[in-house]
């Protein structure tokens, strides 16, 4: 089988389509054929080392897995010993931690969901990692609560455009945060405000909100407490610079301590089955839709992963195999 090969830190050139052998499924794994993945952020943080803190989980001189790619799509073609959840020819999806850039990757069976019917290959494979952390961050760190006045930072990227559809499915007042060329877009998902960074501060235009989901991560903490009303949470999922994220963790706890505002880092989305099932419902009743930016062969994953890098892709970035 032809898979995506990583065996040393730097860019998407590095990268190789190489033909392997299938993968062999453990007792509590499947094997899938796989139709569709989706790059993500992690994919080039893990490639480039970047930031260099990177090395401590993936090997410091070199990376210990060469498999890349996290969320997935196909069809069961075996099952191991102890798998009772899935069977041959069930279409399934989900978040294996690295490896759905290829053909076949074997997964445990508790990565997995069936996918939703109404919804292709390509939107299912888009989903899991950014499902989990909107799920994750919005209903855990952020306690969302319907009713609320919500803001969504980075509401145009993968992350962005499934908090804004996960946001107003609480039932809250949702304001997304992009540039001019995705307002349409957001609010074609559901933002009922939105505000075009480059005209527009949302720290400063005097709105007050009860939750911010920031999806970017790139404004000091004294700004997000500025944008909040008393009570209010900013949940921070992403990751601009080193010295943003150590203002965020550090200077955010203490504020959180002093004041009735907090602002924090959610940390890293924790992939789980439960969590998974309310994806699919998500996209099984069409409270949320997957957003395609752009679909890339296997052969191109280089070139998807540099798209995505530049941070400005239009929902998510998707890896069509053997189609
Ligand atoms: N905590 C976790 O476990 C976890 C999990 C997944 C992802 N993340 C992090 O979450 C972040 C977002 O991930 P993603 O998958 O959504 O990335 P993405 O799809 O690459 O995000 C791209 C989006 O960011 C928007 N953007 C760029 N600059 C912006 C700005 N200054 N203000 C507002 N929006 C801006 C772009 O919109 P425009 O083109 O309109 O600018 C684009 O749509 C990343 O930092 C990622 O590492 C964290």
């Amino acid at each position: 089988m032809k898979t995506i090969v990583w065996t040393k830190y730097g860019s998407p050139d590095l990268l190789q389509l190489k033909e392997v052998e299938k993968p062999v499924p453990k007792d509590n794994e499947v094997l899938i054929k796989i139709h569709a993945a989706s790059v993500n952020p992690l994919d080039w943080h893990r490639m480039r080392a970047s930031p260099f803190l990177v090395r401590l989980g993936e090997g410091f001189f070199k990376p210990k897995d060469t498999k890349l790619g996290a969320d997935v799509a196909g069809i069961v073609e075996a099952v191991g010993s102890s798998v009772t959840q899935f069977r041959p020819g069930d279409a399934v999806f989900g978040e294996i931690g690295a490896g759905s850039f290829a053909e076949y990757a074997a997964a445990r069976e508790d990565r997995l969901a069936l996918k939703p019917a109404n919804i292709s290959f390509e939107e299912a494979a888009a989903s899991p990692v950014v499902g989990f952390t909107a799920l994750q961050g919005m209903r855990d760190t952020g306690h969302i609560q319907s009713g609320q006045k919500v803001l969504v930072n980075g509401a145009a990227g993968g992350v962005g455009t499934f908090a804004v559809q996960l946001a107003k499915s609480y039932g809250t007042e949702v304001t997304g945060v992009c540039s001019t060329r995705n307002l349409d877009m957001v609010r074609s998902i559901g933002a009922d405000h939105v505000i075009d960074y480059t005209r527009e501060d949302f720290t400063r235009n005097g709105q007050r909100y009860d939750l911010i989901y920031d999806a970017i991560g790139n404004r000091s903490v004294f700004a997000y407490r500025r944008a909040l009303k008393p009570g209010g949470k900013c949940v921070i999922a992403g990751f601009t610079t080193m010295p943003r994220l150590f203002e965020h963790m550090i200077l955010g706890s203490l504020i959180t301590k002093i004041g009735s505002k907090q602002v924090g880092m959610m940390g890293v989305a924790n992939p789980n089955q439960p969590d998974l099932l309310i994806i699919k419902e998500l996209l099984e009743s069409g409270k949320v839709k997957s957003v395609i930016d752009r679909c890339y062969p296997l052969s191109e994953t280089p070139e998807a992963i540099r798209y995505l890098e530049k941070g400005h892709a239009r929902g998510k970035v998707i890896i069509t195999v053997g189609q």
